[in-house]
C-alpha cells in the first residue's frame, strides 16, 4: 500500500519507529513572563508537538512538579506575608529538588524538557519585583540548578493589563484571541502574585525585558498574538536548535 511505503520510507523500520529520538545533552527549554501571558497554554503545545514529532520529552512546571514544590505553592498560597528571602529560598529549595528527581535524570537520558518557569522567575518576581538583591538570588539560583543555564528561554512580553485580564476572565483586549476553556492550572500558587499592585507586574515585565537582553538564550515574542502564532515562532527557533542537535529535518514535516 502507498500509505506504508510512504511511512517506511520517512521513519523507517518498526522498531527504529518506536524509539523516540533523542539529544545529546539534552536540551532544556524555559518558559518565562508575568501571569497570564500564555506560558502553561504554549508550553504544553510545543510538548505536544514535540511528541508529534517523535521527540523524547517531558514537561515540568515550576514549583508544581515535585511534591515538595507543590507543598511550597500551598504555603505560599497560604502566608499573610512572608519575607523575600524566605520566600526565595523556599522556591529554591522547589527548584532543588525538581532538578534532582525530573529535569537533570531527563536531560542526562538526551531528552527535551519543558519547563514552565525556572531561575529567571525568581529574579523577576523575588529580585526586581519585590526588591531582592539580584546578586544573592543569583548565587542561590545556582547553587539550587548546579549552574544549570536553559538553552532557551521563551519570553512571553505583554502588558500586565492585558495579561491579568486574561487570568481574571475578562474579556480579551486582543482580537485574534484564543477561544475555548482556559488551561491555568497554577492558579491557586500564583494567587497571591496576581493580586498584587499594577506597578509590581510592571516591575516583572521591565525585569523579564532587561535580562533578556544580556544573553542570547532568549527568544522574547509579543504575546498579544493568537496562540497558533506564538507556538509557530518558538517551534522555529525549537527546530533550529534541535536541527543544530543532529535531528534530521524531515522529522519537522510529520
Ligand atoms: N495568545 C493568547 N491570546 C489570548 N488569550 C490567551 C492566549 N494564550 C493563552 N490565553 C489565555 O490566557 C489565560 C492565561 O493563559 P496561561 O497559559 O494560563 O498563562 P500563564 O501560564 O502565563 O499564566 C488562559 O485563559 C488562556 O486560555
Ligand atoms: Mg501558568
Amino acid at each position: 500500500m502507498a500509505g506504508t511505503q510512504q511511512e517506511e520510507m520517512d521513519f523507517g523500520s518498526d522498531s527504529e519507529r518506536m524509539k523516540k529520538r533523542t539529544v545529546e545533552g539534552g536540551l532544556l527549554i524555559t518558559f518565562e513572563g508575568g501571569e497570564g501571558v500564555g506560558k502553561s497554554t504554549q508550553a504544553e503545545r510545543l510538548f505536544h508537538k514535540l511528541q508529534s514529532f517523535g521527540i523524547d520529552s517531558i514537561q515540568a512546571q515550576e514549583p508544581g512538579s515535585s511534591d515538595l514544590g507543590n507543598n511550597v505553592r500551598s504555603w505560599i498560597k497560604r502566608a499573610n506575608s512572608s519575607s523575600p528571602l524566605a520566600e526565595t529560598l523556599l522556591f529554591e529549595a522547589a527548584r532543588a529538588q525538581l532538578m534532582f528527581e525530573t529535569v537533570r535524570p531527563a536531560l542526562d537520558r538526551g531528552k527535551v524538557v519543558v519547563l514552565d518557569r525556572y531561575t529567571d522567575s525568581t529574579l523577576a518576581y523575588q529580585g526586581y519585583a519585590r526588591g531582592g538583591d539580584l546578586q544573592t538570588i543569583t548565587q542561590l539560583n545556582n547553587i539550587a540548578t548546579a549552574n544549570l543555564e536553559p538553552h532557551l528561554t521563551v519570553l512571553l512580553d505583554l502588558d500586565p493589563k492585558v495579561s491579568l485580564a486574561r487570568v481574571n476572565n475578562e474579556p480579551d483586549l486582543f482580537s485574534g484571541a484564543d477561544s475555548g476553556s482556559p488551561t491555568r492550572v497554577d492558579d491557586e500558587g500564583q494567587r497571591r502574585f496576581e493580586d498584587q499592585p499594577m506597578n509590581f507586574h510592571q516591575n516583572i515585565r521591565n525585569g523579564y525585558l532587561e535580562m533578556s537582553k544580556k544573553d542570547s538564550r532568549w527568544c522574547v515574542i509579543k504575546a498579544d498574538q493568537a496562540g497558533h502564532r506564538i507556538a509557530d515562532a518558538i517551534l522555529k527557533r525549537v527546530r533550529r536548535l534541535l536541527i543544530e542537535r543532529a535531528i534530521p529535518e524531515a522529522v519537522f514535516r510529520s
